[in-house]
């Protein structure tokens, strides 16, 4: 894996190349550092993160300020990949002006390297004035949710002739209007098979089969957060509920018997070297659950260094 930044351009040779682009939701910079470094191609700080990170039951009330912060963190931790924001909503839909201003403030502010925002057609004078300004813009069609109400859920989109249609003709007017890539979200894999052959941009599935040019999913939907949540498009990497819990389950024990910390986890008035580094508590939820391990991200055993780690780029 080559160490260069991914642009809209190595997005696009990957498509023509065909190879595959892979794309995660991310909101903060630990979860950047770790996600760049395994090689992932493209972080979205995605308005998911209302859902996941906030606990709201839709994306609707997220708001630019969100969307910057959390942009910006991502953007500390990551070197390589594109980092793509989105537009929360209301940050685009009532004038183009305000619009523009969003997406400059996510640019500058968040240090976004793209702007992601939903909707087809009807958006593609704003793309052209953003893509004119030097944005880059990923396009977003389907299951749009911040329409949840207009769609009546988050309910698959384009099965009817007509409505798979009118996507079609979205994807298109997205890569006139000079969108660098779209995401697919919630079609049949037909449908999106379609549109992936029509636009010669990169086409991103989610919950829209195996034929797009790449794939995103939520992290922590991949990485197994929420038990209760299981849609048919999602797969599970890991069950890090079960792992989180069996962590804070072990910390919880130790407190409660007195054996955390220990006089090795303590500083003294006299600084000496301790033989053993405190563990993390990743340290000790990676290794299965209740073992202290040795970890290079924590202070040194005399104190002299943060108390806590900040995932910084090499
Ligand atoms: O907000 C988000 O995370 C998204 C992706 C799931 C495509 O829009």
């Amino acid at each position: 894996m080559t160490t260069e930044k991914v642009t809209i351009h190595t997005l696009r040779e990957k498509k023509r190349a065909g190879d595959k682009i892979a794309m995660l939701t991310c909101y903060d910079a630990s979860f950047a550092r770790l996600l760049d470094d395994a090689g992932v191609d493209i972080l979205l700080v995605g308005d998911s993160l209302g859902m996941v990170i906030q606990g709201q039951p839709t994306t609707l009330p997220v708001s630019l300020e969100d969307m910057i912060y959390h942009t910006r963190a991502v953007s500390r931790g990551a070197r390589r990949a594109q980092i793509v924001g989105d537009m929360p909503f209301m940050s685009y839909q009532s004038s183009i002006d305000e619009a523009m201003r969003s997406a400059g403030r996510l640019v500058k502010e968040g240090n976004a390297e793209a702007v992601k925002l939903e909707g087809g057609a009807q958006h593609a004078e704003l793309v052209r004035r953003l893509v004119a300004s030097g944005i880059p813009v990923m396009g977003h069609i389907g299951l749009t949710p911040q329409s949840f109400h207009q769609m009546g859920g988050f309910r698959i989109q384009g099965r009817e002739d007509s409505a798979a249609r009118r996507l079609v003709d979205d994807a298109r007017v997205l890569e006139e209007a000079g969108a660098s890539s779209i995401v697919l979200e919630g079609i049949p894999l037909e449908l999106a098979r379609e549109i992936t052959e029509t636009v010669a941009v990169p086409t991103i599935g989610i919950g829209a089969g195996p034929f797009c040019d790449g794939q995103v999913l939520v992290i922590y939907d991949l990485l197994g957060m929420n038990e209760e949540f299981k849609p048919k498009f999602v797969r599970r990497y890991e069950n890090l509920a079960l792992r989180i819990r069996t962590a804070v389950d072990a910390y919880i024990q130790d407190v409660r018997e007195g054996q955390f910390p220990s006089p090795d986890e303590s500083f003294s008035k006299q600084a000496t070297r301790s033989s053993r580094k405190p563990a993390t508590v990743s340290a000790i939820a990676l290794a299965g659950g209740c073992a202290p391990a040795p970890s290079d991200a924590g202070p040194s055993p005399d104190g002299d260094g943060p108390t806590y780690s900040t995932p910084k780029k090499d």
